[in-house]
C-alpha cells in the first residue's frame, strides 16, 4: 500500500508480539475496504508509556495483548462496562482526550456464538477452567442472562473466586463452583452449553482433554472450545461422539479482530469479508479444513 501523510495508524502493543495474527487481519481488512490505514506491531514492556505515546502520536486504535491487558486500564479515558467487570482490555478506541477500552476477545466469542446459533440466554452453562479466559466467559454468561452457570476447575478456589466476583456485580446470579472431578453435580436430565477454557488439548498435546468420562459428554448439547490449534480438539471430538455439536476457537480470534476493526473505522465487515480473513488465518496457522 501507499503510506502517505494522511494514513491512519493502528497497532498492537504487547511483549512478545512477533507471532501476532492481528497485523494480518487488519491490513487485509483495510485493503478490502479501501481504507488509508496501516496496522503495525509495537513491542513494548511499558504499557503506561505506550498508551500515552500512542495518543500523542495520533494513533487511531490499538490492540493490547499479553502482558498488558490489565495494566492499560488505569490509563484509559473510558471503559466499556463488560471490559471493566472482566478487568481486561484488548482494544483501545481513540476518543476525545484519550482511549476507550473494550474487550473484543469476549465480544468476539459472543458474536461467534450468535452466528453459530449457540444460545446463552436461559441456558444451563458450564465453564471448564477458571483462568483469565474463564473469567471473561463467566461475565459474558452473566450479562447474557444464562439460567445457571457452573464453573469447574482443577483448583476449586479459583472457580470460587470468579463465582464470588460475579455475584458482587450481578446480585442473585445463579453461579456455583466445583472441582473439575465433581462434574457429576451436573444433572442427568439436563443438557448444557459447555465452554472449555483450559489449555488442555492445546497443540502439541492434541490427544488430551480436561475430562474424558462419557457420562459428562452425554450432558453436553453444545461444546465450545476456545482453543484454535488444533482446529478440532479432543474435547470437541468427545462432544461429537456423545451426539453434541462442537465449535473451535478460531472464529473467536477472527471476530475479536473484526469487532476491533469495526470500532476503529466505523465500517461494518460483511460475513463474506470475515470469511476471507478466516481463510488467511487458517493458512497462516497451518490449519486445514
Ligand atoms: P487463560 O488466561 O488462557 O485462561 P490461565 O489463566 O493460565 O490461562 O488459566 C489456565 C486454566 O487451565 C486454569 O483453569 C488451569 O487450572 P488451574 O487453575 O487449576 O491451574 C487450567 N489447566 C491448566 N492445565 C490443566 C490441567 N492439566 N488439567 C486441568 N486444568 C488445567
Amino acid at each position: 500500500m501507499d503510506i502517505r501523510g494522511t494514513t491512519k495508524v493502528c497497532g498492537i502493543i504487547g511483549n512478545p508480539i512477533k507471532h501476532s495474527m492481528s497485523p494480518i487481519i487488519h491490513n487485509y481488512l483495510a485493503k478490502v475496504k479501501g481504507l488509508d490505514l496501516v496496522y503495525v506491531p509495537f513491542e513494548t514492556t511499558n504499557a503506561v508509556a505506550a498508551v500515552a505515546g500512542a495518543y500523542e502520536l495520533n494513533v487511531l486504535g490499538m490492540n493490547v495483548t499479553v502482558p498488558h491487558k490489565n495494566a492499560v486500564i488505569p490509563q484509559l479515558k473510558e471503559i466499556d462496562s463488560l471490559a471493566a467487570n472482566i478487568g481486561a482490555v484488548n482494544t483501545l478506541v481513540r476518543v476525545d482526550g484519550g482511549f476507550k477500552g473494550y474487550n473484543t476477545d469476549i465480544l468476539g466469542l459472543k458474536r461467534q456464538l450468535e452466528l453459530e446459533n449457540v444460545p446463552l440466554k436461559d441456558m444451563d452453562v458450564v465453564i471448564v477452567g477458571a483462568g483469565g479466559a474463564a473469567r471473561a466467559v463467566a461475565f459474558l454468561c452473566a450479562s447474557e442472562k444464562v439460567k445457571s452457570l457452573t464453573i469447574l476447575n482443577r483448583t476449586v478456589s479459583k472457580a470460587e473466586e470468579i463465582a464470588n466476583n460475579i455475584k458482587q456485580v450481578f446480585e442473585g446470579f445463579n453461579v456455583s463452583a466445583y472441582t473439575i472431578n465433581d462434574y457429576s453435580v451436573l444433572e442427568n436430565e439436563k443438557k448444557y452449553v459447555v465452554i472449555q477454557t483450559t489449555n488442555v488439548g492445546l497443540h502439541p498435546n492434541n490427544l488430551e482433554a480436561p475430562i474424558y468420562d462419557k457420562t459428562f459428554y452425554d450432558r453436553v448439547l453444545y461444546g465450545v472450545d476456545i482453543i484454535y490449534n488444533p482446529s478440532k480438539t479432543k474435547f470437541m471430538q468427545l462432544v461429537n461422539e456423545s451426539g453434541g455439536q462442537s465449535f473451535g476457537g478460531i472464529k473467536m480470534l477472527l471476530y475479536q479482530g473484526v469487532l476491533a476493526f469495526e470500532l476503529w473505522t466505523g465500517t461494518s465487515v460483511s460475513e463474506e469479508e470475515a470469511n476471507e480473513v478466516l481463510q488467511l488465518l487458517k493458512k497462516e496457522l497451518n490449519i486445514d479444513e
